[in-house]
């Protein structure tokens, strides 16, 4: 059987907790591929919303085992409490998978994060501040501590005291920070050890074997294309590969196992920390798309800029993630609007691009030429199909669609569960 990919084709932020959701009745694994708790994730059932960061959304669908793949980056801290604040609801988290291979994030990669966002002073990444840089960094530099060394206590003493003493000397003599003492964090993750052990799963084998019975796996990642460490907008971007691509590396299936690859688009755009923005709005405009779309951020609370849709974004995002069909989410945002601006390419210093700029320079430069379209002033956040939707809304999807190179196989009309329209089956 098939496994799909779920992947944020912006900078984030764009429904992927709903989709992923959405297909939770659909799927028997969800897995949670790159990133860590930096992630957001909303979930809108009934009257209760959820905000999940490290636990994969199936968690809230009863038949799915939720999985944390080994790309993911692990604050065992903030799993438990989210275990924990789940349990309280009535949600188990029983079935949970994590994966052996994943990396931990220690407490001197969050200090190690803090204060080097701040040592950037202006040039500042903006990043959620959850120690996910400096944990990735230690992964590829060979000395990141895994989840499988929380099952040794002899082994993750020794990894806790090598890495102390290179980032204990960073943490003082460059950043003038207290040093971290390595007995203590031995004591506070060989507690988190006795609560975690259950979970420990070699789950490339568990979704291998599942897959060879014919179940269905959902990859769902974090973050999104531009935020994307090789493919995103350099150095403005999360530590790890969000495109499907990462979702390979970081579940250990195959890319011929691949089926499907769903992109999640917002009908506007948004982003969150620093970087290239070319149709960010500064006024009264993107504060409306702001205050309206309920833009501000799931883990931080920040403000997320807000600008126009970005039809060379999603090209791009078609292009470099393969992507199979879209899910456009929060058309409803849009109504009451007379026209709709959609950037369909770039003016670089008078040359126009209608791909992204080879370079970041380029691309800092870049100023969005705009086509308009005729807005809606109906609410549809009641639509049940594209029927319902006003004329001008079906146009406006279907513009989009011509402009990003995918079909858009699902429309978000609300936050709810069933505040979707579906045009064709996504999985
Ligand atoms: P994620 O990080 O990609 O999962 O997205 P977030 O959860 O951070 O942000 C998306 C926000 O939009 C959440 O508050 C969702 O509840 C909400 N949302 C998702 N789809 C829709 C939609 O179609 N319409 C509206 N109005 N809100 C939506
Ligand atoms: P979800 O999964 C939006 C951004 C941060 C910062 C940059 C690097 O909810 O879409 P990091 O802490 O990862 O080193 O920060 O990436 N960022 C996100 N922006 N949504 C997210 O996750 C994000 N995760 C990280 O704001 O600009
Ligand atoms: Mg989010």
């Amino acid at each position: 059987m098939p496994a799909a990919v779920l992947v944020g084709a912006q900078w984030g932020d764009e429904g992927k907790g709903k989709a992923t959701d959405l297909l939770g009745g659909d799927v028997d694994y969800v897995v949670r591929y790159q990133g860590g708790n930096n992630a957001g994730h909303t979930v809108v059932i009934g009257d209760q919303k959820y905000a999940l960061h490290l636990l994969p959304t199936g968690i809230l669908s009863p038949h799915v085992i939720p999985v944390i793949g080994n790309g993911v980056v692990i604050d065992p801290g903030v799993l438990l409490e989210e275990i924990d604040t789940l349990a309280a609801r009535g949600i188990s988290a029983e079935r949970l998978l994590i994966s052996a291979d994943a990396h931990l994030i220690m407490p001197h990669h969050k200090a190690i994060d803090k204060v080097t966002e701040r040592f950037l002073g202006q040039n500042k990444i903006g990043t959620t501040g959850r120690g996910i840089g400096p944990a990735y960094g230690d992964k590829v530099y060979r000395i990141g501590v895994r989840v499988q060394d929380l099952l040794d206590p002899g082994i993750l003493a020794k990894k806790i005291e090598a890495a102390l003493v290179e980032k204990n000397q960073v943490l003082t003599k460059i950043y003038n920070r207290r040093g971290i003492e390595s007995e203590k964090v031995l004591e506070e993750y060989l507690a988190y050890a006795e609560r975690l052990k259950p979970y420990i799963a070699d789950t490339s084998l568990v979704l291998s074997q599942a897959l060879d019975e014919g179940k269905f796996v959902l990859l769902e990642g974090g973050q999104g294309t531009l935020l994307d460490l090789d493919h995103g907008t350099y150095p403005f971007v999360t530590s790890s590969s969000p495109t499907s691509g990462g979702a390979c590396a970081g579940s250990g299936i195959p890319p011929n196992r691949l089926t499907k690859i769903i992109g999640i688009l917002k009908a506007y755009t948004t982003r969150v920390g620093s970087g290239p923005f070319p149709t960010e709005l500064t006024d009264e405009m993107g504060d409306w798309l702001r205050t309206t779309g309920g833009e501000y951020g799931v883990t931080t609370g920040r403000n997320r800029r807000c600008g126009w849709f970005d039809a060379v974004i999603a090209r791009y995002a078609t292009r470099i993630n393969g992507i199979t069909d879209f899910f456009l989410t929060k058309l409803d945002v849009l109504s009451g609007l007379e026209k709709i601006p959609v950037c369909v390419a770039y003016d670089v210093d008078g040359v126009r691009h209608d791909e992204i700029p080879m370079t970041q320079t380029d691309f800092h430069h870049a100023k969005p030429i705009y086509e308009e379209f005729p807005g809606w002033q109906e609410d549809i956040s009641g639509a049940k199909s594209l029927d319902d939707l006003p004329p001008n809304a079906r146009a406006y999807v279907r513009t989009l669609e011509e402009m990003s190179g995918a079909p858009i196989s699902a429309i978000g009309v609300g936050p709810g569960r069933d505040q979707t329209l579906v045009v064709r089956p996504l999985v």
